[in-house]
């Protein structure tokens, strides 16, 4: 069975072209990519050719998520499936390819109104090694687990899961969490090694609650976290050990209001699934209103 293998780039709305290029090199360390298009620019993290697409202009949200398959015979596949539980979607033309820099891809929307491209064939700058935007003492834990993960929005968590399963993630409830506005059981997905590749059962005001990027160097989590406090950036929660990915990881502001994660040290997928009550310490919350709850 065709699986999604990774969550392979995402794109941005940003208000705010200027911040966000700021922001992602000189506290993240991502490299900025400027191709001269004028409406966007680029992030990038490794040898992708990008794995942001930041749009500029109107809204400070989630534009697309971009899943990867291996190649045009899973994409296939994957289609046929859709086809089969009656999700529509729409096969990109070239031009829509060639805008993301890949082979071919699918556009949908999954349960939540999140608009999700379906893609294989990334392009690879192999003549073109990471240049960070700031020091780092290592780069970002990429590879075959994808990007990072999301937070996103979902109406019907139930459908969104039947969904992502449709796609080949598996996962499922990993916290029961009680809260003020009562108990919340987020769900949790993966589709590779990196333990969620999409979390959601947690909705806000937009599409996406959070997005986390881990790096491979403790060091430069601890540079972040100086860099984020220096500029005297809102935490919206403290460093802190989630329970279920392991990871070392605290949440702050991004020029779009949506929350950053960024971590090190997270532990691989759950061969078995299991859910939490607590995580392992921290991740108090310091500037509370941008979201209750971030995982
Ligand atoms: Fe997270």
């Amino acid at each position: 069975m065709a699986k999604v293998t990774e969550l392979g780039y995402v794109g941005i709305t940003v208000s705010d072209g200027d911040a966000w290029r700021k922001f992602a090199s000189e506290v993240v360390g991502l490299e900025v990519l400027d191709e001269g298009e004028g409406d966007r620019f680029y992030l990038r993290m490794d040898y992708w050719h990008h794995r942001f697409i930041v749009h500029v202009g109107d809204g400070d949200d989630l534009a697309y998520l971009g899943w990867r398959v291996a190649d045009a015979t899973a994409l296939e596949e994957i289609s046929d499936r859709l086809d089969a539980i009656g999700v529509k979607y729409r096969v990109g033309t070239a031009e829509e390819a060639a805008e993301r820099r890949v082979l071919g891809l699918l556009k949908l929307e999954d349960p939540g109104g999140n608009p999700t491209e379906i893609f294989y064939g990334p392009l690879i700058d192999a003549h073109m090694p990471l240049h960070p935007g700031r020091r780092m003492h290592g780069r970002f834990l990429t590879g075959s687990e994808g990007l990072g993960h999301v937070l996103v929005h979902a109406d019907d968590p139930a459908a969104s899961h039947r969904f992502y399963t449709q796609l080949g993630l598996e996962g499922s409830i990993q916290y029961h969490l009680k809260t003020p506005n009562g108990l919340i059981q987020p769900t949790f997905m993966h589709c590779n090694d990196r333990q969620h590749s999409i979390a959601f059962g947690v909705n806000g005001d937009k599409r996406l609650n959070h997005l986390m990027l881990e790096y491979a160097e403790l060091n430069d989590l601890g540079k972040a976290h100086d860099i984020v406090r220096s500029k005297g950036i809102d935490v919206a929660l403290q460093l802190g050990k989630h329970a279920n990915d392991e990871a070392l990881t605290f949440y702050f502001a991004t020029p779009s209001g949506w929350l950053l994660e960024l971590g090190w040290g997270a532990a691989k997928a759950f061969k078995q699934q299991q859910y939490h009550l607590n995580d392992v310490f921290g991740h108090g919350i310091e500037v509370s209103g941008m979201h209750d709850v971030e995982l």
